[in-house]
């Protein structure tokens, strides 16, 4: 067993040693997506292995790649693009790139290739984009470029490039892009480029090659300009005059369009290079990323006119020391000459109104990206009395504004687009004037917080995206395009304002909600963008985005996943798409409104039962007898009166004028309890009754109708009903006042109809002779004990 697991085991290790000579044993770059795999910068040094087959872009850019072996594209036969740059590639294997049949594009820039291989592309029949910049190489190989067809961009060259034979360019007809770096290259094949045939767009770095080798630099240029191609000059110094009589071949060739990208250019040789122009078919100049510098103290003169410019191009342009600005202005002179000109990010703090009147060709002007500021506007302006008359359109977007002034442009009889975003624009005047022609107006990214009658009622596409506004209110009647995103608008804007208006942008606002009838109103929309974060989601409003939107006339494009809830809590930051409401959810208030009906109606109905039944009345009787039960029994010998008297107040003449006397003031004395006399202040009336009735001997009760009617008769009534019951004595005396039907009495007084029944009573006679009898019989029921009661009997009543 040990011998056979040795073995194992040493199977297992030579597994693992050999399969390390298969490329797809790489793990996979785990940044993969679909169909494309981002692995840039993750210090890789072999060629990941393919996540699937599907693979059809490669990032592989910034690690440290230094060998391409034969078998690392092998599971890669769907790539379209492949980034190899800055790596430190020193070989490729030359069938590496083999099962590429379909590649596009080849970026092999800024590695450490010394040599290049015509077997690597033989395969490559759809590359149109090749990258070999930056390398080591100092040949091209002959035929190398050869199998590619397609291609429609070269990069080629670099420092270390030395020679460029006659054949090494042949292979690739319609080339539209050429950039060459040859800035240290010492032979020049002539004609060798002339093989590509013409090309539309040819960079080329040639530095210090215009200074050495003027004949190399125009073989070249004759080589590659043709009429209508764009020469961009890149990274180059020019200091002398005399580097610039090569260009001279590239006038006389028809060139139409110089471009000079990151150059360092002496004033002197710009002039120059501008005199030499000045007979030429340039119709486009432009500097970008250009330092402009002065070599010797005094400013160059004027050049000559360059009649065929049109356009002038000026991105980042600097003049190394800044006091010498001045210096530029031999550019002025071409400021006249154009119709557009474009002069950005190039710190331009003011056109003076001198040189901006002799404008006169100007129609299109940007001067975005600079150090405006209101003054210097308003000097480049003439104050609203000049300027560039013919403008047709402005752009001071990215300075220092902060205050709109639309007097400066009124006298610009064709102005129609004007850009004053991402300024410092706080305030809209009241009122502005415009020129009439104006259509285009532009204060997107400012600080605007109000919009006011000063917007311009001619206009067609109105831009305030990312202001500070909260409503927008202006009538703009012949409005097509309004743009107000990113502001805290709250409520929909009144379409009726907008009758034109085809397009409306009101994204990341604070809408909460929006309806048909808001969409309505814009008898013209037909698109609009909304989305945002703030949507209340009522049921109203998902309802109508989820159903009733989607047949609107007016179209939401494409970003309905952007329109996210920001309550109820229960679907915050949830897409309004994704929310499914219940009924309930959406008819909440009516169910509530139902319920509290319900509830309502419950308790209506328990409440006339309630008083039906008298049902309170017997829950405060329950109440009085439990608590009627606790209480500890009074010894016979504490009573304090000889009678309660319980009569209803309606009653309390009849017991004042008649029943006091009779019993109180006439001997043997009673004591009677009267609730109006002897009961304690304050207590509750209740405890007071179950005292008085505890104490007393007797409970006297004077019926009469008023009685029946007294709650609190009852209670008296009831509570010696218990007591009877109780101790089972004599204790209740029953006065009649005046007749009394039984059936008129309550059906709830059944005690007292009980008591009526089978108690005997005593009758307040009608007969007046009848009343000491009356008064007799009285005495001798509510008399202590010892004395004989006498009763008289009443013949109407069943005992
Ligand atoms: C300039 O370039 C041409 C063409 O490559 C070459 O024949 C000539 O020797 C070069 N001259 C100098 C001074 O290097
Ligand atoms: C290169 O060819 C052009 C014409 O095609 C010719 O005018 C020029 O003199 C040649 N240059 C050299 C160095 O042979
Ligand atoms: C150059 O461009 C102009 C206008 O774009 C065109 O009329 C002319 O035919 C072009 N010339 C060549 C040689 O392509
Ligand atoms: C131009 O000059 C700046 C400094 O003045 C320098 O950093 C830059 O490399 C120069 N550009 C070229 C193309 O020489
Ligand atoms: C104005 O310049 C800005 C920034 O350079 C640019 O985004 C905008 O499109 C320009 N506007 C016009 C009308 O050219
Ligand atoms: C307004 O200017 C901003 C910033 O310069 C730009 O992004 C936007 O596209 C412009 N608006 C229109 C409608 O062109
Ligand atoms: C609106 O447009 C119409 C037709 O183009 C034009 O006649 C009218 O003058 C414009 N309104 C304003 C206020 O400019």
């Amino acid at each position: 067993l040990q011998l056979l697991g040795g073995r194992v085991v040493a199977f297992l290790i030579f597994v693992l040693l050999a399969s390390d000579s298969f490329s797809s044993s790489e793990p996979p770059c785990l940044r993969c997506g679909e169909t494309s795999c981002y692995c840039s910068r993750l210090s890789l040094r072999k060629v990941p292995a393919a996540p699937s087959e599907l693979v059809a872009e490669l990032d592989l850019s910034y690690n440290r790649l230094v060998k391409v072996r034969e078998n690392d594209f092998l599971t890669f036969p769907s790539l379209r693009s492949l980034f190899m740059n800055n790596n430190r590639i020193k070989t490729i294997h030359n069938k590496a790139f083999l099962p590429l049949i379909r590649l596009e594009k080849l970026d092999l820039s800024e590695n450490e290739l010394d040599m290049l291989s015509p077997e690597w592309f033989k395969n490559l029949f759809s590359l149109q984009f090749l990258n070999l910049l930056g390398n080591k190489y100092t040949t091209l190989d002959q035929g190398l470029l050869q199998p590619l067809k397609s291609l429609k961009s070269l990069y080629v060259g670099g420092a270390f490039l030395h020679s460029v034979r006659r054949r090494d360019f042949s292979g690739p007809v319609g080339l539209e892009e050429l950039v060459f770096d040859g800035k240290n290259l010492q032979l020049y094949a002539n004609g060798s480029l002339s093989e590509i045939g013409y090309i539309s767009c040819v960079t080329l770095g040639l530095n210090y090659m215009f200074e050495r080798n003027q004949t190399l630099v125009q073989d070249i240029l004759t080589d590659v300009v043709h009429p209508n191609t764009s020469l961009i000059l890149t990274d180059t110094v020019f200091s002398t005059e005399h580097q610039m009589l090569p260009l001279k071949t590239a006038f006389d060739l028809g060139v139409t369009s110089v471009t000079f990208k990151n150059v360092n250019m002496s004033l002197l040789a710009s002039t120059a290079f501008l005199n030499l122009m000045s007979d030429s078919k340039v119709t486009k100049l432009a500097f970008e990323d250009v330092q402009f510098f002065l070599r010797s103290r005094s400013y160059p003169v004027t050049p000559k006119s360059v009649k065929s410019l049109d356009v002038l191009f000026l991105k980042n342009v600097n003049i190394a020391i800044f006091y010498h600005f001045k210096a530029l202005s031999f550019l002025e002179h071409l400021l006249q000459i154009v119709r557009k000109a474009t002069i950005v990010n190039s710190k331009l703090l003011v056109i003076p109104c001198e040189t901006s009147a002799k404008l006169t060709n100007l129609e299109f002007l940007d001067v975005s990206g600079n150090i405006l500021m209101d003054l210097s506007l308003q000097k480049m302006m003439c104050d609203g009395n000049g300027g560039p008359q013919n403008l047709k359109t402005i752009n001071v977007s990215e300075n220092f504004l902060q205050v709109i002034n639309g007097k400066l442009f009124r006298k610009f009889k064709q102005l129609r687009h004007i850009d004053l975003s991402r300024n410092k624009l706080e305030k809209m005047p009241e009122s502005c004037d415009w020129p009439a022609s104006l259509q285009f107006l532009n204060l997107s990214s400012n600080i605007l917080t109000k919009v006011t009658k000063c917007l311009p009622g001619s206009l067609r596409i109105l831009d305030l995206s990312r202001n500070h506004l909260t409503v927008f209110s202006v009538e703009l009647l012949n409005l097509t395009e309004l743009y107000i995103s990113g502001n805290k608008i709250g409520h929909f804007p009144d379409g009726s304002l907008f009758p034109h208006l085809l397009f409306l942008s009101i994204h990341n606002n604070d809408l909460q909600t929006f309806s048909r009838n808001d969409l309505d109103a814009y008898k013209k929309l037909e698109s609009l963008e909304a989305r945002g974060s703030s949507y209340v989601c009522s049921c109203d409003f998902v309802t109508f985005m989820n159903k009733d939107l989607m047949s609107h006339r007016v179209a939401v494009k494409g970003e309905f996943e952007s329109y996210i809830c920001d309550s109820p809590d229960a679907v915050r930051h949830k897409r309004v798409t994704d929310i499914k409401l219940s009924e309930f959810e959406c008819h909440k208030a009516l169910f509530v409104s139902l319920l509290c009906s319900w509830i309502l109606a419950l308790f209506l109905l328990s409440a006339g039962l309630c008083y039906k039944f008298s049902v309170v009345w017997y829950l405060r009787m329950t109440c009085a007898w439990l608590k009627a039960k606790r209480k500890p029994k009074l010894k016979k010998g504490l009573l304090k009166y000889d009678a309660f008297v319980s009569y209803s107040e309606m009653d309390s003449v009849w017991v004042e004028m008649h029943l006091v006397p009779a019993l109180e003031q006439s001997e043997p004395q009673l004591r009677l309890c009267l609730h109006n006399r002897d009961f304690v202040p304050g207590g509750l009336i209740q405890d007071n009754i179950m005292d008085a009735i505890e104490k007393s001997r007797k409970t006297l009760f004077i019926l009469s109708r008023h009685f029946v009617r007294s709650e609190w008769c009852k209670y008296e009534l009831d509570y010696s009903h218990f007591r009877l019951f109780d101790q089972n004595d004599d204790a209740v005396v029953l006065i009649l006042l005046e007749p009394i039907d039984k059936d008129k009495i309550p059906k709830r007084f059944c005690r007292l109809r009980n008591f009526m029944n089978s108690r005997t009573y005593l009758e307040w006679p009608y007969d007046h002779d009848q009343i000491p009898v009356f008064w007799q019989n009285l005495r001798a029921v509510i008399r202590p004990p010892d004395i004989v009661p006498e009763y008289h009997k009443d013949d109407d009543v069943d005992p």
